[in-house]
Protein backbone atom coordinates (compact mmCIF):
# COMPACT_ATOMS: atom_id res chain seq x y z
CA UNK A 1 0.00 0.00 0.00
CA UNK A 2 1.08 3.27 -0.70
CA UNK A 3 3.44 2.30 -3.26
CA UNK A 4 1.59 3.59 -6.17
CA UNK A 5 1.95 7.15 -5.08
CA UNK A 6 3.49 9.42 -7.17
CA UNK A 7 4.92 12.83 -7.13
CA UNK A 8 4.82 15.06 -4.95
CA UNK A 9 5.24 11.58 -2.61
CA UNK A 10 3.84 12.12 0.73
CA UNK A 11 4.68 10.76 4.27
CA UNK A 12 2.96 6.95 5.28
CA UNK A 13 0.64 8.45 7.93
CA UNK A 14 1.21 5.83 11.05
CA UNK A 15 -1.93 4.36 12.46
CA UNK A 16 -0.42 4.17 15.64
CA UNK A 17 1.19 6.51 18.27
CA UNK A 18 4.97 7.08 18.06
CA UNK A 19 4.88 6.22 21.71
CA UNK A 20 2.54 3.31 21.31
CA UNK A 21 5.54 0.97 21.60
CA UNK A 22 6.33 1.16 25.61
CA UNK A 23 8.61 -2.02 26.24
CA UNK A 24 10.10 -1.89 21.79
CA UNK A 25 10.84 1.41 20.82
CA UNK A 26 10.58 4.61 22.75
CA UNK A 27 9.20 8.03 21.39
CA UNK A 28 12.67 9.57 20.74
CA UNK A 29 13.55 6.65 18.43
CA UNK A 30 10.48 6.43 16.77
CA UNK A 31 10.00 10.48 16.55
CA UNK A 32 13.93 10.68 14.74
CA UNK A 33 12.95 7.39 12.45
CA UNK A 34 9.75 8.84 11.08
CA UNK A 35 9.94 12.65 11.51
CA UNK A 36 13.43 13.05 10.54
CA UNK A 37 15.06 10.45 8.50
CA UNK A 38 11.86 9.05 6.32
CA UNK A 39 10.86 12.79 5.98
CA UNK A 40 14.15 13.85 4.46
CA UNK A 41 13.83 10.69 1.85
CA UNK A 42 10.45 12.20 1.00
CA UNK A 43 11.46 15.46 0.89
CA UNK A 44 14.84 14.84 -1.08
CA UNK A 45 12.99 12.65 -3.68
CA UNK A 46 10.18 15.86 -4.22
CA UNK A 47 13.09 18.16 -4.30
CA UNK A 48 14.75 16.06 -6.93
CA UNK A 49 11.37 15.80 -8.85
CA UNK A 50 10.10 19.05 -8.86
CA UNK A 51 11.57 20.24 -12.44
CA UNK A 52 11.24 16.46 -14.01
CA UNK A 53 7.89 16.94 -15.13
CA UNK A 54 8.29 13.78 -17.24
CA UNK A 55 9.60 12.05 -14.29
CA UNK A 56 6.32 13.40 -12.01
CA UNK A 57 3.48 10.30 -12.80
CA UNK A 58 6.15 7.55 -12.36
CA UNK A 59 5.32 5.36 -9.00
CA UNK A 60 8.17 4.19 -6.51
CA UNK A 61 8.11 1.21 -8.63
CA UNK A 62 8.51 2.59 -11.75
CA UNK A 63 11.47 4.45 -10.92
CA UNK A 64 13.54 1.77 -8.71
CA UNK A 65 12.63 -1.05 -11.52
CA UNK A 66 14.08 0.97 -14.30
CA UNK A 67 16.34 3.82 -13.60
CA UNK A 68 17.49 4.37 -17.29
CA UNK A 69 15.05 6.56 -17.61
CA UNK A 70 16.40 9.09 -14.75
CA UNK A 71 18.73 11.45 -15.97
CA UNK A 72 22.32 10.70 -15.84
CA UNK A 73 23.08 13.36 -13.74
CA UNK A 74 20.65 13.03 -10.95
CA UNK A 75 20.34 9.56 -11.48
CA UNK A 76 22.12 8.19 -8.26
CA UNK A 77 20.60 10.92 -6.01
CA UNK A 78 16.80 10.14 -7.38
CA UNK A 79 17.30 6.20 -6.67
CA UNK A 80 19.27 6.63 -3.18
CA UNK A 81 15.71 8.67 -2.01
CA UNK A 82 13.33 6.46 -3.93
CA UNK A 83 14.93 3.94 -1.96
CA UNK A 84 14.64 5.32 1.50
CA UNK A 85 11.35 6.40 0.76
CA UNK A 86 10.36 2.67 -0.44
CA UNK A 87 11.70 0.68 2.41
CA UNK A 88 10.66 3.07 5.29
CA UNK A 89 7.08 2.70 4.42
CA UNK A 90 7.30 -1.06 4.32
CA UNK A 91 8.91 -1.39 7.66
CA UNK A 92 6.40 1.14 9.53
CA UNK A 93 3.37 -0.61 8.35
CA UNK A 94 5.15 -3.74 9.33
CA UNK A 95 4.97 -3.08 12.67
CA UNK A 96 2.08 -2.14 14.72
CA UNK A 97 1.46 -1.78 19.21
CA UNK A 98 -1.65 -3.93 19.07
CA UNK A 99 -1.06 -6.16 15.71
CA UNK A 100 -2.97 -8.89 14.26
CA UNK A 101 -1.59 -11.77 14.65
CA UNK A 102 -3.64 -13.45 12.67
CA UNK A 103 -1.67 -14.59 9.45
CA UNK A 104 -4.31 -15.35 6.60
CA UNK A 105 -4.17 -18.98 5.45
CA UNK A 106 -2.85 -17.41 1.67
CA UNK A 107 -0.11 -16.23 3.69
CA UNK A 108 0.68 -19.53 5.96
CA UNK A 109 0.51 -21.95 3.23
CA UNK A 110 3.24 -19.59 1.23
CA UNK A 111 5.42 -19.52 4.31
CA UNK A 112 4.99 -22.99 5.37
CA UNK A 113 5.73 -24.12 1.52
CA UNK A 114 9.17 -22.85 2.00
CA UNK A 115 9.90 -22.57 5.71
CA UNK A 116 7.59 -25.75 6.71
CA UNK A 117 6.37 -24.01 9.73
CA UNK A 118 5.91 -20.76 10.97
CA UNK A 119 8.30 -21.67 14.34
CA UNK A 120 10.65 -22.45 11.33
CA UNK A 121 10.03 -18.89 9.55
CA UNK A 122 10.62 -16.50 12.38
CA UNK A 123 13.65 -18.45 13.47
CA UNK A 124 14.79 -18.18 9.77
CA UNK A 125 14.03 -14.22 9.71
CA UNK A 126 15.86 -13.88 12.76
CA UNK A 127 19.06 -15.60 11.46
CA UNK A 128 18.99 -13.14 8.22
CA UNK A 129 18.89 -10.20 10.55
CA UNK A 130 21.88 -11.21 13.36
CA UNK A 131 23.80 -12.20 9.71
CA UNK A 132 23.41 -8.76 8.16
CA UNK A 133 24.73 -6.51 11.00
CA UNK A 134 23.51 -3.46 11.36
CA UNK A 135 23.45 -1.78 7.50
CA UNK A 136 20.09 -2.80 5.80
CA UNK A 137 16.93 -4.42 5.73
CA UNK A 138 15.21 -7.79 6.33
CA UNK A 139 12.13 -8.40 4.09
CA UNK A 140 9.52 -11.76 3.48
CA UNK A 141 9.21 -10.96 -0.15
CA UNK A 142 6.21 -12.69 -3.01
CA UNK A 143 7.71 -13.46 -6.44
CA UNK A 144 6.28 -13.17 -9.83
CA UNK A 145 5.11 -17.33 -8.88
CA UNK A 146 3.22 -15.88 -5.59
CA UNK A 147 5.92 -17.97 -3.14
CA UNK A 148 7.73 -15.92 -0.28
CA UNK A 149 11.22 -15.92 1.37
CA UNK A 150 13.10 -14.05 3.24
CA UNK A 151 15.62 -11.52 1.55
CA UNK A 152 18.71 -9.76 3.29
CA UNK A 153 19.15 -5.83 1.33
CA UNK A 154 22.32 -4.77 2.13
CA UNK A 155 22.49 -0.77 2.39
CA UNK A 156 20.62 1.19 0.16
CA UNK A 157 19.20 -0.47 -1.85
CA UNK A 158 15.23 -2.33 -2.09
CA UNK A 159 14.01 -5.37 -3.58
CA UNK A 160 12.43 -3.79 -7.25
CA UNK A 161 14.77 -4.44 -8.81
CA UNK A 162 14.79 -8.16 -7.92
CA UNK A 163 11.36 -7.78 -9.23
CA UNK A 164 10.33 -8.95 -6.12
CA UNK A 165 7.22 -7.49 -3.42
CA UNK A 166 8.23 -6.63 -0.04
CA UNK A 167 5.22 -8.47 2.26
CA UNK A 168 7.26 -7.38 5.74
CA UNK A 169 10.26 -5.65 6.64
CA UNK A 170 12.16 -4.55 9.48
CA UNK A 171 14.82 -1.93 9.19
CA UNK A 172 18.22 -2.62 10.79
CA UNK A 173 20.37 0.33 10.82
CA UNK A 174 21.21 1.39 13.91
CA UNK A 175 19.08 4.73 13.89
CA UNK A 176 16.06 2.43 14.06
CA UNK A 177 17.22 0.74 17.33
CA UNK A 178 20.47 1.72 18.72
CA UNK A 179 19.01 4.23 21.73
CA UNK A 180 17.00 1.88 23.36
CA UNK A 181 19.38 -1.86 22.19
CA UNK A 182 22.66 -0.10 21.41
CA UNK A 183 24.76 -3.47 19.49
CA UNK A 184 22.06 -6.43 20.85
CA UNK A 185 20.28 -6.69 17.74
CA UNK A 186 19.09 -10.08 18.62
CA UNK A 187 17.06 -8.49 21.37
CA UNK A 188 15.51 -5.97 18.81
CA UNK A 189 14.78 -8.28 16.42
CA UNK A 190 13.01 -10.63 19.18
CA UNK A 191 11.08 -7.84 20.59
CA UNK A 192 10.24 -6.53 16.89
CA UNK A 193 8.54 -10.24 16.37
CA UNK A 194 6.16 -9.11 18.99
CA UNK A 195 4.58 -6.50 16.98
CA UNK A 196 4.42 -7.61 13.78
CA UNK A 197 1.44 -6.33 11.88
CA UNK A 198 0.20 -9.59 10.15
CA UNK A 199 -2.71 -7.62 8.91
CA UNK A 200 -0.54 -5.17 6.98
CA UNK A 201 1.93 -8.29 5.44
CA UNK A 202 -1.63 -10.61 4.56
CA UNK A 203 -2.94 -7.45 2.36
CA UNK A 204 0.17 -6.51 0.58
CA UNK A 205 0.36 -10.62 -0.29
CA UNK A 206 -3.34 -10.91 -1.19
CA UNK A 207 -2.61 -7.55 -3.27
CA UNK A 208 0.87 -9.47 -4.81
CA UNK A 209 -1.94 -12.49 -5.87
CA UNK A 210 -3.72 -10.79 -7.07
CA UNK A 211 -1.40 -9.08 -9.44
CA UNK A 212 -0.46 -11.81 -10.37
CA UNK A 213 -3.47 -13.10 -11.46
CA UNK A 214 -4.34 -10.05 -13.28
CA UNK A 215 -1.15 -10.33 -14.86
CA UNK A 216 -2.05 -14.05 -16.27
CA UNK A 217 -5.54 -12.96 -17.90
CA UNK A 218 -3.72 -10.32 -19.49
CA UNK A 219 -4.15 -11.21 -23.29
CA UNK A 220 -0.15 -11.65 -24.94
CA UNK A 221 -0.08 -9.50 -27.58
FE1 LIG B 1 15.44 3.61 8.79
Amino acid sequence: MYLDQHYPFEMVPLNYPLTGFDDFLDFQTMSIHYNQIYKEYIDDLNHLLENEKNLQNLTLDEILFNPTYLPAAKRESIIHAANGVYNHQVIFQSMNPNPVMMVSVELKNAIEKKYHSMREFYQEFKKACLSLGSCGFVFLVCDEHGDVHIEKILGSATTVPLNLCPILGIDLYEHAYYLNYKHNIKAYVEQWMKYICFDYANQEYDFCLKAIQSEKEQPKS
